[in-house]
C-alpha cells in the first residue's frame, strides 16, 4: 500500500498498529511525544519525537515522509483525569487534532484513520449499540472524542480527504509479551495488580440487571484492533469512490460480565483469590456491547480473538514488566 503517519505510535494500541502496519509491508513514520509512550515501543519504525499541536513539526514531517494517510492515534485517555482537567483534554485530543487536520489538508493527505471511542455514545440507551446512536458523551475525554470525530468529517467533506472513525470498545491483551499495556486502568490490569499485590481484585457493584449481576462490556484483543486498521487503510489506498467519512465500531459484538473476565483471570493466574464485591461506581452503564455488522460488511474485518487469549496475553506482557518494554 504505502507510507503511513501514525502519531501515538509508541503507545499500547499505536504501536500494534505500527507493529502490523510493519507486519504487512508497509513503510511507517511515528510522531509522538512520549508523554505516556515509550521510544523502544515503534521497532523498525521512524520515530520523530513532538507533539500533534506543533503544527509546524507535523507539516515538516509530511514534507520529509511524503505519505498515503495518517493514523492518528495519539490522545490523553483517562476519564477520571479528564473529568478533573477538562482542559488538558480539550487541548491535547481536541486542539490536537485540528492542528494535526490543518497540517494534513496543507499538505494534501488523502486520508485520515481517527482512534475514537466508545465513550462517545456516553450511557448508551440500548445494550447492543449501533454506529446511529447519538453521541451523548459522559465526559470531557467521552466529549474530545466526539469533537475530533466531527472535526474530521468536516475537514473529509470540505477537503476531499477520506476519513474513518475507529470506536473502540474495551481493548485488552497484547500481540508480544514487550508490547503490553503499561497503564493500570482497565479490569484486566488492574485485577493483576490487585493478585500480585496479595490483594483481592474489586467488583463494583454485583445486583446490575445482567446475568450474574455484574457489569458486562464488550472486550476486543488488541491485536484484532490493529489488523482493523490495517483493513481500514488498505481500503482507503485502493478506494476513490468512498464516502468522506465514516465510522466503525470495533468490539467483538459480544459482552462479557466483570465476574467472568475475573474467572478467566484467576484461571490464567492460578491466583483464585475471591474478587470483593464494592459499591457501584457512579455512571457506570450495567451492559453495552458493540453492533459490528457494518465494519464486517464494509472492511470484511471481523475479531478473531477471545476472552481467554486477551487474559494470557495480558498476563504474559505483565509478568514480561509492567510499564516496561
Ligand atoms: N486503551 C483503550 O481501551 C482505548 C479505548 C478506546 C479508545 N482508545 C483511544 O486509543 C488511542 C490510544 O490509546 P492507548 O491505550 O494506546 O493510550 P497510550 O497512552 O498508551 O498511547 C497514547 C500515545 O499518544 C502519545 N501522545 C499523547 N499526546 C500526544 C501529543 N500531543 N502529541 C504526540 N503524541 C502524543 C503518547 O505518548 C502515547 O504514546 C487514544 O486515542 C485513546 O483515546 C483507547
Amino acid at each position: 500500500m504505502g507510507n503511513w503517519l501514525v502519531t501515538g505510535g509508541a503507545g499500547y494500541i499505536g504501536a500494534h498498529v505500527v507493529e502490523a502496519l510493519a507486519r504487512n509491508g508497509e513503510s511507517v513514520v511515528v510522531l509522538d511525544d512520549l508523554s505516556t509512550g515509550r521510544a523502544e515501543r515503534v521497532g523498525d519504525a521512524e520515530l520523530v519525537v513532538g507533539s500533534i499541536l506543533d503544527e509546524d513539526l507535523v507539516r515538516r514531517t509530511l514534507r520529509a515522509h511524503p505519505v498515503q494517510g495518517i493514523v492518528h492515534i495519539a490522545a490523553k485517555k483517562q476519564v477520571g483525569e479528564s473529568v478533573a482537567e477538562p482542559l488538558k483534554y480539550y487541548e491535547q485530543n481536541v486542539v490536537g487534532t485540528i492542528r494535526l487536520l490543518s497540517a494534513a489538508a496543507a499538505e494534501g493527505v488523502q486520508a485520515f484513520v481517527f482512534s475514537s471511542s466508545a465513550a462517545t455514545y456516553g450511557t448508551p440507551p440500548t445494550d447492543l449499540v449501533t454506529e446511529d446512536i447519538p453521541s451523548q458523551p459522559m465526559s470531557p475525554y467521552g466529549a474530545s472524542k466526539v469533537m475530533g470525530e466531527w472535526a474530521a468529517r468536516d475537514v473529509a467533506q470540505a477537503t476531499g480527504m477520506r476519513a474513518v472513525a475507529l470506536r473502540y470498545f474495551n481493548v485488552a491483551g497484547s500481540y508480544a509479551p514487550e508490547l503490553g499495556d503499561p497503564g493500570v486502568f482497565n479490569l484486566i490490569p488492574l485485577a493483576f495488580q490487585a493478585l500480585t499485590a496479595g490483594e483481592a481484585p474489586l467488583i463494583f457493584g454485583d445486583d446490575y440487571p445482567t446475568p450474574d449481576g455484574t457489569c458486562v462490556r464488550d472486550y476486543v484483543h488488541v491485536a484484532d484492533v490493529a489488523e482493523a486498521h490495517v483493513a481500514a487503510l488498505q481500503q482507503l489506498a485502493d478506494g476513490s469512490d468512498l464516502p468522506p467519512f465514516r465510522v466503525f465500531n470495533i468490539g467483538r459484538g459480544r459482552g462479557s460480565s466483570v465476574r467472568e473476565v475475573l474467572d478467566v483471570v484467576a484461571d490464567v493466574t492460578g491466583n483464585d483469590t475471591a474478587p470483593v464485591v464494592v459499591d457501584r461506581r457512579p455512571g457506570d452503564p450495567p451492559s453495552y456491547a458493540a453492533v459490528v455488522d457494518r465494519i464486517n460488511k464494509e472492511l470484511g474485518w471481523t475479531a478473531r480473538f477471545e476472552l481467554r487469549d486477551m487474559v494470557e496475553s495480558a498476563w504474559a506482557a505483565w509478568q514480561h514488566g509492567p510499564g516496561t518494554v
